[in-house]
C-alpha cells in the first residue's frame, strides 16, 4: 500500500479504507532532530506495543485519539487526521530543554504541571513558541489553544495514573495532535518512552529515550523492562 509519509521513527501508509492509515514503528532511534542516528533490532516493536497499550488505557480512562487497533508486532491501524504543527509539552518535573535553558533544579517538581508548546518545524530545529506566536502563525486560535492545554493536562492526568501503578515517576512529555474531517483534535503520533521523561520512583533510574541521549545504557532493555512493568497497569 501507498506510503504517504515516512518520519524518523514511523511509517505512514495508506489502506484501502480511506478511513484508516497503518502506521509501521521502525527500527531506528535519533536524537537532538536526527544528529544522532542508530538502527536498533526490536525497538519498533516495543515502542508499538508500549504505545498500542498506552493509547488503550486513554481509551479505557475517557481520553480518546487516533489508535484504532495493533495488527502486528511493528504495526497499527490510525484515524487520518491532519497534524497541526505543533509540539505540546506537559512537565510535572524539571528536566532536559528547560533546566539548560531556565535554570530550574533537575528534578524540581512544578505544581500545577507546566504546558510548553513547540513549532513542529525541523528546519528551524522545533522552536519554543508562546500563544501569541501561535496565534501570529496562525496554526490555532486563542480557543483552540486553551483546548489543547486542557486535552494534554488530561492526558497528564490519566498517564501519571498509569505511571503511579507502576512504580515510576512521569516526569515530562511531549504529545501531537491532528484534526480530523470535522476539524476536532484528535491526539495523534505516538506515546512511548521515545516522548516522555520516565523515572524510576525509587531509585530515580531512567525508562526512555535519555538512555539513549546520554549514552547511559541499553535502551532496547530499558523498554523491556517499561513494557513489563505495563502489565502491572490496571
Ligand atoms: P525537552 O526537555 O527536550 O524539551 O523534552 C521534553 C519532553 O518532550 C521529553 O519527554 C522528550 C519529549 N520530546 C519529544 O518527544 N520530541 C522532541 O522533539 C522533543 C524536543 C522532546
Amino acid at each position: 500500500m501507498m506510503l504517504l509519509y515516512e518520519g524518523k521513527a514511523k511509517c505512514v501508509y495508506k489502506t484501502e479504507d480511506p478511513e484508516v492509515l497503518r502506521l509501521e514503528y521502525k527500527d531506528e532511534v535519533t536524537a537532538g532532530n536526527g544528529e544522532k542516528q542508530d538502527f536498533m533490532s526490536g525497538k519498533g516493536r516495543l515502542n508499538n506495543l508500549i504505545s498500542s497499550d498506552i493509547f488503550k488505557y486513554l481509551k479505557k480512562n475517557g481520553v480518546d485519539s487516533h489508535f484504532i487497533e495493533r495488527i502486528s508486532d511493528t504495526e497499527q491501524k490510525v484515524m487520518p487526521v491532519r497534524i497541526i504543527p505543533l509540539e505540546v509539552v506537559v512537565r510535572n518535573f524539571a528536566a532536559g530543554s528547560i533546566v539548560r535553558r531556565l535554570g530550574f533544579t533537575n528534578g524540581s517538581s512544578f505544581t500545577p504541571p507546566l504546558v510548553e508548546f513547540y513549532y513542529k518545524e525541523d528546519a528551524l530545529h522545533d522552536p519554543i513558541l508562546t500563544e501569541d506566536h501561535i496565534l501570529k502563525l496562525d496554526i490555532a486560535t486563542e480557543a483552540e489553544i486553551e483546548t489543547l492545554r486542557t486535552q494534554a493536562l488530561k492526558v497528564n492526568k490519566a498517564m501519571n495514573e498509569m505511571m503511579d501503578q507502576m512504580g515510576l515517576k512521569l516526569v515530562d512529555f511531549k504529545i501531537e495532535y491532528g484534526k480530523d474531517k470535522a476539524g476536532n483534535f484528535v491526539l495523534a503520533d505516538e506515546i512511548s518512552p521515545d516522548t516522555c521523561r520516565i523515572w524510576d520512583k525509587k531509585t530515580g533510574e531512567n525508562f526512555d529515550k535519555d538512555v539513549y541521549r546520554n549514552g547511559t545504557g541499553s535502551l532496547i532493555d530499558k523498554y523491556t523492562e517499561f513494557y513489563e512493568k505495563m502489565g502491572a497497569v490496571k
